[in-house]
């Protein structure tokens, strides 16, 4: 089975086809970063016309690179939600547009879902049940999986998302928008200690997360300090360990509470490398298996839609049979069907 693929979620228009036997065979991304840097943030109408603007050019230039007709295309994934209404239904009028047209089913795919799965793509993922730990630019969630659909949300931030803290303490260190990745690029020239920031919310039990506080806190140092080359790499790098250990703290708790030993980290975060490695190392003293996608998957893309939706197809569930066009800006993983 072959499925096209459509993100259209947020600011990155994401096309890629999946197929059954060979895998991913295709994906391409058209990433509006730079649109949306002059604003510092994402300007939702500009990204609707954005996505509107290129995504009939990416889907032709994905088959292309596939080199696959359309009558070969069994069927069409999109990003169904959570995301930006106006974004959204662009990859859902499309995408349904083309399954009608070509005669063919279309499903609607889950966001979240796509980052949770979307280390399935790569060799030996694991077995269910195992944690996941999704960290993206809009949500900070630990989740139980035990099975395709079976998402319980064991805990979540409370405020900002741990991406959206990145992001804004990039801005105060004068980093173009979305600075996550920056950021921890100058982190690794910083001083290990000497800024310490708070661990917030890991001084209590519970698994859900807060992240204003510590933002509010590394902002309050930045404005104290003259930001030379070497104070801002401390800041980053003092941030940065903050965030990572208040993660690392509450996945062990995750682990524990529900008795699994396999965790896995999904989203755009799970590409920062301090994460992974030291989600790794801490997670080795306690047999804990750590999991997570090529960086390229972890932030927004088309391949982990069309892979879900591929799963999705090939089990009969959430096939969208009717011709009106419906998004959903907010969807929560507990809602989806299992298998
Ligand atoms: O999953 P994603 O592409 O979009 C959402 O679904 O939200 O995540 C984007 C977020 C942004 O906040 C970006 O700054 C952050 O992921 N990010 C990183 C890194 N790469 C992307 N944050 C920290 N370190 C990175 N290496
Ligand atoms: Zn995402």
């Amino acid at each position: 089975m072959m499925v096209l693929g459509i993100e259209t979620s947020c600011d990155e228009t994401g096309i890629a086809i999946y197929d059954s036997q060979l895998g991913l065979i295709a994906n391409q991304l058209y990433s509006q970063v730079k649109l949306h840097a002059d604003y510092g943030g994402i300007v939702p109408e500009l990204a609707s016309r954005d996505h509107a603007r290129k995504i009939i050019p990416l889907i032709k230039s994905t088959l292309q690179e596939a080199n696959v007709k359309p009558c070969q295309i069994d069927g069409i994934a999109y990003t169904a939600g959570p995301g930006l209404v106006g974004a959204l239904l662009v990859g859902a009028s499309v995408g349904k547009a083309l399954a009608f047209a070509w005669d063919i089913p279309s499903v609607a795919v889950n966001h979240l879902e796509g980052h949770l799965l979307s280390h399935r793509m790569e060799i030996n993922p694991p077995n269910f049940p195992f944690i996941v730990l999704l960290v993206s630019g809009a949500h900070t969630q630990l989740i139980s999986a035990k099975d395709i659909g079976v998402y319980t949300l064991l805990g979540e931030s409370l405020d900002d998302a741990a991406g959206e803290a990145f992001d804004k303490i990039a801005k105060l260190l004068g980093i173009e928008y979305p600075g996550g990745a920056m950021l921890s690029k100058i982190a690794q020239q910083g001083k290990p200690e000497r800024f310490i920031f708070p661990r917030p919310m890991t001084d209590r039990p519970g698994l859900d997360f807060s992240f204003s506080g510590l933002k509010t806190f590394t902002a309050n140092v930045i404005r104290k300090y003259h930001l030379d080359e070497q104070t801002r790499s401390d800041i980053a790098r003092a941030f940065e360990d903050a965030i990572v250990d208040t993660l690392i703290i509450k996945s062990k708790r995750a682990l524990k509470k529900t008795g699994f030993n396999r965790l896995v980290l999904a989203g755009g975060v799970s590409a920062n490398r301090t994460l992974r490695l030291r989600m790794v190392e801490m997670m080795r003293f306690q047999n804990i298996e750590v999991f997570y996608s090529h960086p390229l998957f972890c932030t927004d893309n088309g391949a982990m839609i069309a892979y879900v939706g591929m799963i999705r197809l090939i089990n009969g569930l959430e096939i969208d049979t009717k011709l009106e066009i419906n998004v959903k800006p907010h969807w929560s993983l507990t809602e989806l069907s299992a298998i």
